[in-house]
């Protein structure tokens, strides 16, 4: 596959949306073909589950869950990623099967060859060719999604998990990361948006750039003249 499959994974409020989002303007207005994507919910089915499994007011059993989330996996696999990877688009997920192995192992308990099984089922094998873990600290994420909550009123059920499930999750990604050094970067998102920013794009630029993956710079994507300094195109 010529494409590029990064995924970004990290616990609840570590700046995991905010960087992907920033991260995706930077590449489109560098001419890279960009898809942006998600877990659950990145397809039409993905997100009717989306809405079953985060809905705050229900139990979901952890087994259920686990399920419900492969059945997200597959169905993005399948109809999303894989097309995507194979028409050589980078491909930007905020979150992918890290997260299950973290959230479902780490927090749920689940043994991890169960993990590693449903993993490869929904997967079909499908790995990230790169991945960011956003590490911070448990207290900082709860203070900003409590931030986020107090503005835009959201509040999902995974909010309401205890600190020590946090910091089982968060153990658990950074245990991938020392597994993989070769897929799996760790980026400290304890600063402030823009250095975090700075962060993901030391890492990800060159990334490309060793797969031979450039940018198609075209007037359509320049910026306005003179709303920016002159720089090396990101290509
Ligand atoms: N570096 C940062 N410093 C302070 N606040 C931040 C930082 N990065 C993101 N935020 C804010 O913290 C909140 C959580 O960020 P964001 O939604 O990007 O996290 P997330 O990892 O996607 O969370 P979730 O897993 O719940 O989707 C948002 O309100 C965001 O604006
Ligand atoms: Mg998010």
């Amino acid at each position: 596959m010529a494409g590029a499959f990064i995924t970004f994974e990290g616990i609840d409020g570590s700046g995991k949306s905010t960087q992907l989002r920033m991260l995706a303007s930077v590449l489109r207005l560098g001419g890279f073909e960009t898809v942006v994507t998600r877990e659950p919910g990145g397809t039409p089915l993905g997100k009717r589950l989306r809405t079953a499994l985060l809905d705050a007011q229900a139990e979901v059993d952890p087994l259920a869950e686990l399920l419900l989330y492969a059945a997200d996996r597959a169905q993005h696999v399948r109809t999303l990623l894989r097309p995507a990877l194979e028409t050589s688009h980078i491909v930007l997920s905020d979150r992918y099967a890290d997260a299950t192995v973290a959230y479902q192992g780490a927090g749920r308990g689940f043994t991890p060859e169960l993990i590693a099984e449903v993993v490869e089922l929904a997967t079909g094998g499908l790995k990230p060719d790169l991945t960011l873990i956003f590490d911070v600290s448990v207290a900082e994420c709860l203070m900003r999604t409590k931030r986020r909550e107090a503005n835009d009123q959201s509040k999902d059920r995974l909010d309401g998990e205890d600190v020590d499930f946090y910091a089982r999750v968060r153990d658990r990604y950074l245990e991938i990361a020392a597994a993989e050094p070769e897929r799996v970067r760790v980026v400290d998102a304890s600063g402030s948006v823009e250095e975090t920013h700075t962060k993901v794009i030391e890492i990800v630029l060159p990334f490309l750039e060793a797969r031979g993956i450039v940018g198609q710079p075209s007037e359509q994507n320049a910026p306005p003249t003179g709303t920016q300094p002159q720089k090396t195109p990101v290509n």
